[in-house]
């Protein structure tokens, strides 16, 4: 392929390879590829509407699934995603209003949120006190999301699993196999261009399908001028070589027990001398909590930064680890996270009163914030307004 170069005639075999990967991978019978993963989620969510004739899709209070309008009903999106129920999740009523109503399409997971279910990504923001708590119980949010397939597959409701954030972190076989639950649909992303920008679909026929047997000019579109791109084939097929290799096969082997090993370490560490840091982990995802208020949090990236540790836009949230770290590699970071937190610690940034709680934290910000005349932010994906719950009323 690489002879060959960017041409753009018939698909090249790799896309065949590719695509038969994917469907073993996925469990699912068909696949189809885009250009990112907010396209594929879009052409995943539209697929399921147009499937079961319905309108609404349901997300869950703090999960990410790109940028498109309906799936970021909150903050940064300036009109209201009328066709979207933002729910919250690992909680019956979710349950309820899904057997009670007849016009939802599709439920869309984000596994990613198993680390801190209902809430956003770490980033600053969210920093701004201690509060922020997350805990992974992998047994409980398998029970969860057994009981959500019961759910959609007794009201004929599309469940996607999208797995652009997670895709092969968890298990080669992805969240459906890491959590043994089968989804209907599944997005892919990141990783599995190899580097490059990409979006795949993988789903049942009968919902992969872009036409009506008995009405074939009602359609259902999806387009992308550089969908399957030559030079994104031969990068995924790159990968998924890779990813068939008894090395890598070798590496999920006990993978949740050596990063399970390793944040206990640390938090160990950690406690031992009395530093306001620890850590929770989803395998090889980790979010840094603060056990005491503390409004100075977000420096903490800073400490970091000056200890060789740069973390990503998210901010002081966040570390994620690449899957071949060795005991080596990450004694590395663990010393350096470390010095960071005990060189804050020196610094004064941290201290505990009677007077310093989060709530307090809050309000003075939330009063800086008005003093300032800037918009206070209302993060409405993870605290939905009334209109984007419309429950109960429809059904
Ligand atoms: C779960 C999830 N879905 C969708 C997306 C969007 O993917 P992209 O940035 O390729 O559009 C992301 C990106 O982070 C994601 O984490």
């Amino acid at each position: 392929m690489r002879d060959l170069g960017p041409v753009l005639g018939a698909y090249h075999p790799v896309t065949a390879y590719n695509v038969h990967r994917l469907r073993a991978i996925s469990g699912l019978d068909e696949v189809s590829f885009h250009m990112s993963g907010t396209e594929a989620v879009m052409q995943a969510v539209r697929l399921a509407r147009y499937h079961t004739r319905r309108r609404y899709l349901v997300r869950f209070c703090g999960a990410y699934h790109g940028w498109w309008g309906d799936v970021q009903p909150g903050v940064g999106n300036p009109s209201v995603a009328r066709d979207t129920f933002t729910l919250k999740e690992m909680d019956e009523t979710t349950l309820e209003v899904l057997r009670s109503r007849r016009d939802i399409a599709c439920v869309l997971v984000n596994p990613l949120q198993a680390l801190h279910p209902n809430a956003g990504a770490p980033s600053d923001s969210m920093l701004l006190d201690s509060a922020r708590q997350a805990h992974f119980d992998r047994t409980a949010y398998t029970q969860w999301l057994v009981k959500l397939r019961a759910v959609c597959s007794e009201r004929d409701i599309a469940l996607i699993f999208d797995e652009v954030f997670v895709g092969f972190r968890l298990a080669a076989g992805g969240a459906q196999e890491y959590f043994g639950v089968k989804a209907d649909l599944v997005t892919y992303g990141k990783t599995v261009g190899g580097g490059l920008p990409i979006g795949v679909v993988c789903g049942r026929r009968e919902l992969m399908r872009r036409f009506r047997e008995d009405r074939p000019a009602d359609i259902c579109f999806a387009r992308g001028t550089f969908n399957a791109h030559p030079y994104v084939m031969g990068a995924m097929h790159e990968f998924l070589t890779c990813l068939e290799s008894e090395e890598l096969q070798a590496q999920y082997r006990g993978l949740d027990q050596l990063w399970d090993r390793r944040a206990e370490q640390l938090n160990r560490r950690l406690r031992a001398e009395g530093l306001n840091v620890e850590v929770a982990n989803l395998s090889t995802i980790w979010t840094v909590c603060y056990p005491q208020p503390s409004r100075y949090n977000w420096m903490f990236q800073y400490y970091l930064r000056a200890e060789g540790l740069a973390l990503s836009w998210v901010g002081t949230g966040r570390l994620i680890f690449s899957l071949d770290y060795t005991d080596a590699d990450f004694a590395g970071v663990a010393d350096r996270f470390i010095s960071a937190a005990r060189q804050m610690q020196q610094d004064g940034w941290w201290w505990s009163s009677d007077a310093l709680t989060n709530k307090a934290i809050r309000r003075r910000v939330f009063r800086e914030m008005l003093r300032a005349g800037g918009a206070v932010p209302s993060d409405r994906s993870a605290h939905p307004a009334a209109g984007e719950v419309a429950l109960g009323n429809k059904a």
